[in-house]
């Protein structure tokens, strides 16, 4: 029995010595000293002593097994040890390595842009309403006085889903819409898609953004379309920003008129850049025509209001000097990160 506790500790002495990973060092333990271990195999023999016998070579057992357990814990201490410098070494961190480059998105001009709308409206008073881009051809053109047969239709070609629906040619839909909706008195703005069908140019495209705004009370005069055109452009383009209105002629509104925006670049005298007109297009605007309120069931002898349309893409353009349109759409991120 001495011997066989000798030749225990002996191959447990070689055999800790040489294994190098935690794995085969709780094999190890399962081998000799688990409650099916070879150790305990021979402590089971003990019984089968004599009682002389017995106190010494349990004091042996109780060494050798006190020697190899406290040789594993060693051993698995120096091998966590190692594993830990090792994965210091494979992962060392150089902090004075240049960061990663996250990019942070950012809103594109057009939002922006229309944000910044918004936001000088809903000062103002306004509500932003909603209305559908696949839209009937009363809301497009009847109820907005432009019959079957009006020519001016003609300016807007449009994209026909069968003979009644169309994709809208303006937002200017969204007035009707809300005036069936609500009782005066109104003061909406509604931005949306809009669809001609325009080749594609510097200043065209067939799919492009409008923003409709459309204001009904009693007393609502002239005036008071030109002051808040003035403020809006007041805010967008800078305190010295100046408009004028020019007569025109949209079959919805009666008068109604062009709005156009001082030069900034030559002040009104002429220039390059306003093509020699000192001024440049903005935006269609007028008084509500009575025809149109009263298809909507407002009384133009109790209620007026004025109504314009802004192209969402030429206030940008304006806004950050932009002179190809196309630019808006391309998504180009070296032209998009300059905003
Ligand atoms: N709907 C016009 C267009 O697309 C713009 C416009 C003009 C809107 C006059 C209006 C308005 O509300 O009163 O060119």
């Amino acid at each position: 029995m001495k011997e066989k506790l000798s030749a225990i500790l002996e191959s447990a002495r070689a055999e800790l010595e040489a294994s190098s990973d935690i794995k085969s060092l709780e094999d190890l333990r399962v081998r000799y000293l688990s409650k099916k271990g070879e150790l305990t195999a021979i402590l089971k023999m003990m019984g089968g002593l004599s009682a002389e016998e017995r106190p010494a070579m349990g004091q042996l057992a109780n060494s050798v097994r006190a020697e190899i357990e406290q040789k594993l814990s060693e051993k698995t201490e120096q091998l966590k040890k190692e594993l830990a410098a090792q994965k210091l070494k494979a992962e060392k961190l150089d902090v004075t390595l240049p960061g990663k480059d996250i990019p942070v998105g950012r809103a594109h001009p057009l939002n922006a842009v229309l944000d910044e709308v918004k936001e000088i409206f809903l000062g103002m008073g306004f509500d932003v309403v909603d209305g559908p881009e696949v839209e009937t051809d009363h809301y497009c053109f009847e109820a907005l006085n432009m019959p079957k047969s009006h020519p001016a239709r003609d300016t807007q070609d449009t994209f026909y889903i069968n003979d009644n629906v169309v994709l809208r040619t303006q937002t200017s839909s969204v007035q009707i819409r809300t005036m069936e909706q609500r009782k005066p008195p109104i003061r909406i703005i509604s931005p949306g898609r809009v669809y001609r069908s325009d080749a594609v140019d510097a200043t065209h495209s067939p799919l492009f953004h409008q923003i409709e705004g459309l204001v009904i009370d009693k007393g609502i005069t002239l005036s008071d379309l030109y002051g808040t055109l003035d403020l809006l452009m007041k805010k967008l383009y800078g305190k010295d920003t100046q408009i004028r209105l020019r007569p025109h002629h949209f079959p919805y509104t009666e008068p109604s008129a062009e709005v156009d925006l001082m030069c900034f670049n030559c002040g009104g005298k002429g220039c390059p850049m306003c093509k020699n007109e000192g001024y440049v297009e903005l935006l269609g605007a007028g008084m509500v025509h009575p025809k149109v309120l009263e298809g909507c069931g407002i009384d133009p002898e109790v209620y007026s209001g004025f109504a314009f349309g802004i192209g969402l893409e030429r206030i940008t353009m304006g806004r950050y000097g932009i002179n190809d349109m196309r630019l808006l759409y391309e998504n180009d991120m070296r032209f998009l990160g300059q905003f």
